[in-house]
């Protein structure tokens, strides 16, 4: 790797990530790499194609990489077993609300029972002392009132997804009353909004949608073009958790059990107006044209949260609006699509995260 931004806590540290070929494991490894960390994988294959973690070869920056479902308890907890890890990233998920519907017995099996299993290992093995469990801001009960939600806000879930996520949130708090001495190991629950940024290209997202038309030279077609988001870099929540992580270590740990919101800000930009900045970072042709929405599904049209608890405990917080959010985004696939090396993506990948962390003076 061209630079390293080591920070002394991680260097070294045995870290077990699941769900890292995923895109946001993909953005957690590259991270956790540069910090000096040793890590191991424990996830199925990426779903898309073309995808972060295969198609730049990230497996080379893991100490191994077991490619097993999480719904088979013993291929998870020998991989634990043999790692000794001392820190635990848990992302694997069916992580679409989307394919929620096409396919709700796998959603609940990898994201509930998955989840479970997890905490099962976590029990058993006592070199872990530190846990981040990751769900989402879905784990609300949001009747469109225009709440901030709180961590101790109500939790429901419209869809299978969102339920499913808020079932890992009541089945960590029952396990660790239950079964997990405090003393050992500290879990915390963490709630990000939705996230972009390079890599992600996951099925009816728009960012993908956006590059994969201007790629192509072809029409861009977009629905709900006045629909807003508060789009967040995954960057954000990335170093979120990786705080959190290193106080619940630490010897006041115990303070940091439970659930943390890592929302973005409320900075809002059209789906139009995303596009458009799009259009012009690729310098694109593409014309532009919005669609009629036929049997569109359930969405919350209102979703913010209150991450003042992260602010005051971890000083934490949002560094990047809306804008400069998507411009990484963009930026990033274009380095991705223009260079057939994939070592300048991953130098520019560690380009970026090196910006991020000069932003919030992470050393
Ligand atoms: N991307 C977002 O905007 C966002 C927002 C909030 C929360 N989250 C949560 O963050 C986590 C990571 O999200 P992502 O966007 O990287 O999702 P992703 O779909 O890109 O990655 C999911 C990862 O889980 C793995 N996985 C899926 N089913 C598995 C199974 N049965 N056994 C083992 N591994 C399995 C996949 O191989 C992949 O590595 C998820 O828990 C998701 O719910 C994501």
């Amino acid at each position: 790797m061209r630079q390293k931004l080591v920070k002394s806590f991680w260097r070294g540290k045995r870290v077990f990530i699941t769900g890292h070929t995923g895109f946001k494991g993909s953005w957690l490894v590259l991270t956790l790499k540069n910090l000096g960390a040793k890590i191991t994988g424990f996830a199925i294959d990426p779903i898309t194609k073309p995808n972060f973690f295969d198609d730049l070869n990230l497996s080379k920056f893991l100490v191994k990489d077991h490619r097993e479902n999480i719904q088979n308890f013993s291929a998870l907890n020998n991989a634990i077993k043999k790692s000794k890890p001392q820190i635990l990233f848990h992302l694997a998920a069916q992580s679409s609300v989307l394919v929620s519907y096409k396919n709700p017995d796998d959603t609940l099996k990898t994201n509930v029972i998955g989840t479970f299993n997890l905490l099962k290992a976590i029990k058993l093995n006592r070199s872990i002392k530190s846990a981040i469990i990751v769900t989402t801001d879905k784990v609300y009960l949001n009747e469109d009132k225009k709440i901030n939600f709180k961590e101790n806000s109500k939790l429901g879930g419209y869809d299978i997804y969102s339920s499913s996520k808020a079932c890992c949130e009541i089945i960590t708090e029952s396990f660790k009353n239950s079964f997990i001495n405090n003393n050992n190991c500290r879990v915390a629950t963490v709630r990000s909004g939705n996230c972009i940024g390079g890599g992600d290209w996951t099925e009816d997202r728009i960012i993908k949608d956006c590059v994969e038309a201007f790629v192509k030279k072809k029409n861009l077609l977009i629905r709900s073009p006045s629909a807003t988001r508060p789009w967040q870099h995954v960057i954000e929540p990335i170093y979120g958790y990786l705080k959190l992580a290193e106080r619940l270590y630490g010897k006041k740990g115990k303070n940091y059990i439970g659930s943390w919101n890592f929302g973005p800000s409320n900075i809002n930009l059209s789906v139009l107006n995303l596009a458009k900045l799009g259009k012009k970072i690729f310098n694109s042709q593409s014309k532009i044209i919005i669609k009629k929405e036929k049997n569109k599904k359930h969405e919350a049209k209102f979703l913010s949260l209150n991450s003042n608890k992260s602010l005051k405990k971890l000083n934490w917080k949002v560094y990047m609006g809306p804008k400069l959010s998507l411009q990484l985004t963009f930026d990033w696939f274009k380095v991705f699509y223009q260079n057939k090396n994939k070592k300048d993506v991953i130098n520019f990948s560690i380009q970026q995260l090196g910006n991020y962390q000069k932003l919030i003076k992470y050393f």
